[in-house]
């Protein structure tokens, strides 16, 4: 009986995920617990009154007469009360100081003649942020008197995980306190309760500590910047650039944050991306300088040196100074990339860890954390680090951010450590949406929408004990390429939308297709309140194996009221090309494929960049029957010069297995690899296989070449598409690299979602 009911129960919520929207429902983002359309509609006009129970919930009142003063050009008369108003004759906006009995959950109900909103502090004011989702698209009324209508609807909210994150790093490029500011709203827009804001860089300091004059003086500034990709650029721009917070705008943010429910956690690195702190104060490295504040992107071998007790007391004043004005009881101290070559080299080094007992460099950054952490702690507050920190052991109270994928946060949650998960493979919002050939200048790593909205937070390999750790999750934006807000604002929406729901939404909540049926209406909104978001591809753009000699392409635009023109001999769209009006018939040539190509122009005539979809009429590849290996790729390396990667050897000076394909791990300069393994499909499909590399790469399926980016070049990008069968088939990735700039970044999707290494890739038996 139970049984049935259970079963009952899933294919209710399995038909609910996959209902189809109609026009006219009520859609939000991110997903609430639990929404009801309700008979009726509330009519707000000028006659409407805002009651309000507590001072919170006059605070949201104040908010929501800021909404309707920018959007509408009025305000409604708001009052507060000890005990709630009976029957109105007005229209009645209540809002209730009052908990839901979870943290932030708030109850909205929206009537014929009264909207009622309740929550604990933080819940009010999550309930006014889907309460000005129920507002209509078009803004702006032309008569003073004309009224508003909300749908009635009945809510009830509350986040998945306590702590929402995003982070700003404001250390290679500086956004000035205004910028920040909004940034903040429309973090609270979705929802998101931490700014996680990254203070300090090889790059640029970018906060006043008043004991250290200098870090505003030198640390600040950077004499000039590098143009274009540091892989291939050697070119300056000669320009100054630089800038701080002086402390007073420091707190002022902060409080403008915490009145938005956002909690700013501090970053100050330490003892690497201290490039800028030494420049400033050379007596802190291990050469004695000079240094200058770092003009490139990359990572400095040049960082702070253990063995000179004043970097303690330096870091220890820097943090007082820091704690005075961030009340957060978490405080970052970075940890992550220190290159160990100046330690190495360092005879004073050597003999520290001598003293200390200590087996290697790794052992003395944990000392080195471990001490600051113990400062922190004396303070009352706790550290979070990246996972670097677990490297030669974890400081006792520490909160791990795991980055490197999120291994990191499977080891710290196992030794019972708090974590954060902010995985580059998924939420690294400086890697590039689409092909990175066609996108602005980006950090080459291919992360699409799709991919971002499909992660899951909690890995399935801990216990359930085990996943009480991971407290919440984060995008992190690294701004080498984010020179300013457009750019920021490009980069983050509509990623964030997708990490809203990540963090917010309960799992059963969270559907894609159904989040992409919301997006083209919240990024409308977006696009009327000026936000420079990145255009999705239209809804529908999708490669795909077909089986008839024709197609039908349907497709959808991906932002309300915006037109898609597209072509289908080749030749690049233009506004000139066909506008899309209806479902149009696409011919494709047995054992061929068809291209269709499309740009989305918006209202305000901003144009996406290209976008295509390839239709492929081949015969699927079998699977193969043999028994996979381990998990991960066999790879084997090579060091010599080569020209193009398919000269490569079949064995090579050292070979081992990786996680994936990824030479990070493999430090090559002049040299070559060769990744071999299986890959396990998980449905039949089309799949696509892409490489970006520099130099050469060529990518093979079952013996045949699928993506040729063969050749000494620069960063390029090149994609194969081809038709698998579900099951097991044989991999092989070769690359080579002469000089410096070795990069390469192999994935394998299925529209547009990365297939996780993790769980797809097999060593041969
Ligand atoms: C990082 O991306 N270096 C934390």
């Amino acid at each position: 009986m139970k049984k049935l009911f259970l079963s009952t129960l899933m294919a209710l919520c399995f038909l609910n995920g996959m209902a189809q929207l109609k026009t006219g429902d009520v859609t939000i983002i991110p997903e609430p617990v639990l929404l009801n359309s309700m008979p009726g509609s509330f009519v707000l006009n000028e006659r409407a009154e805002i009651h309000y129970s507590s001072q919170a919930a006059g605070k949201v009142a104040g908010f929501l007469n800021d909404f309707l003063q920018r959007n509408y050009n009025f305000k409604l008369p708001a009052n507060g009360y000890s005990k709630e108003p009976v029957e109105a004759t007005y229209p009645l906006i209540v809002l209730v100081e009052a908990s839901t009995g979870k943290t932030d959950g708030y109850i909205l109900e929206v009537n014929t003649g009264r909207v009622y909103l309740q929550g604990d502090a933080g819940g009010l004011l999550y309930g006014l942020q889907t309460l000005m989702q129920l507002f209509p698209l078009n803004k702006g009324i032309p008569s003073a008197h004309a009224a508003i209508h909300l749908p009635g609807v009945r809510i009830q909210d509350h986040p998945r995980f306590a702590y929402r994150g995003m982070m700003l790093d404001v250390g290679r490029h500086f956004f000035p306190p205004a910028a920040v500011k909004q940034f903040i709203d429309m973090l609270v827009q979705y929802k998101f309760n931490r700014f996680h804001w990254h203070l300090t860089e090889d790059q640029g300091w970018r906060i006043e500590i008043k004991k250290y004059p200098r870090l505003q003086e030198i640390a600040a500034v950077r004499k000039e910047t590098i143009v274009g990709h540091h892989r291939r650029s050697t070119t300056y721009d000669g320009k100054p650039y630089g800038g701080y917070y002086t402390q007073d705008e420091v707190r002022d943010i902060v409080k403008y944050a915490a009145e938005r429910n956002i909690t700013i956690i501090p970053e100050i690195e330490m003892p690497g991306h201290s490039q800028a702190v030494l420049a400033a104060y050379p007596q802190f490295g291990n050469t004695g300088g000079p240094y200058e504040v770092r003009t490139t992107w990359g990572i400095s071998k040049d960082v702070l040196n253990p063995a000179n007790d004043s970097v303690f007391t330096f870091l220890q004043d820097v943090l007082t100074e820091v704690m005075d004005l961030f009340p957060s009881k978490y405080i970052h101290i970075g940890g992550d990339e220190c290159l160990k070559d100046r330690w190495k080299e360092s005879a004073e080094v050597q003999q520290l860890i001598k003293k200390l007992g200590l087996k290697d460099e790794h052992a003395l950054q944990s000392y080195f954390i471990n001490r600051m952490e113990k400062f922190v702690n004396s303070k009352g507050r706790s550290i979070i680090g990246w996972d670097e920190i677990l490297e030669g052991g974890l400081a006792p109270n520490a909160t791990v951010m795991s980055w490197r994928g999120e291994e990191g946060g499977i080891a710290a949650a196992r030794q019972q450590h708090d974590v954060i998960m902010t995985p580059n493979t998924y939420l690294y919002f400086d890697y590039t949406q689409g092909q990175p050939a066609t996108e602005p200048l980006n950090a080459a790593a291919y992360l699409p929408l799709k991919t971002v909205y499909n992660y899951e937070p909690l890995p399935g390999s801990l216990t359930p004990a085990e996943r009480q750790y991971i407290k919440g999750v984060q995008a992190n934006i690294w701004t080498e390429f984010i020179p300013d807000q457009q750019m920021l604002d490009y980069m983050t929406w509509p990623r964030a939308l997708a990490l809203s729901e990540i963090a917010w939404s309960q799992p059963g909540k969270k559907n894609y297709l159904r989040f992409m049926r919301k997006l083209p209406l919240e990024l409308a909104r977006l696009n009327s309140a000026g936000v420079n978001f990145r255009i999705p591809e239209p809804v529908g753009l999708e490669s795909k194996v077909v089986t008839t000699p024709t197609v039908t392409v349907t497709l959808k635009p991906p932002v309300k009221g915006s037109f898609i023109y597209y072509t289908t001999d080749g030749t690049q769209p233009g506004k000139q090309s066909k506008v899309y009006t209806q479902p149009f018939m696409l011919a494709v040539p047995e054992n061929g494929s068809s291209l269709v190509q499309c740009i989305v122009v918006l209202p305000s005539g901003r144009i996406s960049p290209l976008y295509s979809a390839t239709y492929v009429r081949k015969p699927y590849l079998p699977a193969l029957t043999v028994k996979p290996g381990k998990k991960g790729v066999q790879f084997s390396r090579v060091s010599d010069t080569f020209v193009n990667a398919r000269q490569l050897p079949v064995t090579g000076d050292s070979s081992g297995v990786l996680p994936a394909i990824d030479i990070r791990p493999l430090s090559l300069k002049n040299g070559g690899v060769t990744f071999n393994g299986y890959v396990k499909i998980p449905a039949d499909d089309l799949y696509e296989f892409h490489l970006n590399s520099d130099d050469g790469a060529v990518f093979y399926v079952d013996d045949q070449v699928v993506v040729d980016n063969d050749g000494q070049h620069d960063l390029q990008d090149r994609s194969g598409f081809l038709p698998l069968r579900k099951g097991l088939h044989k991999i092989r990735v070769q690359y080579f690299n002469v000089g410096s700039g070795a990069w390469l970044d192999a994935g394998i999707y299925r529209d547009r979602e990365k297939l996780n290494p993790a769980e797809v890739l097999y060593t041969g038996q």
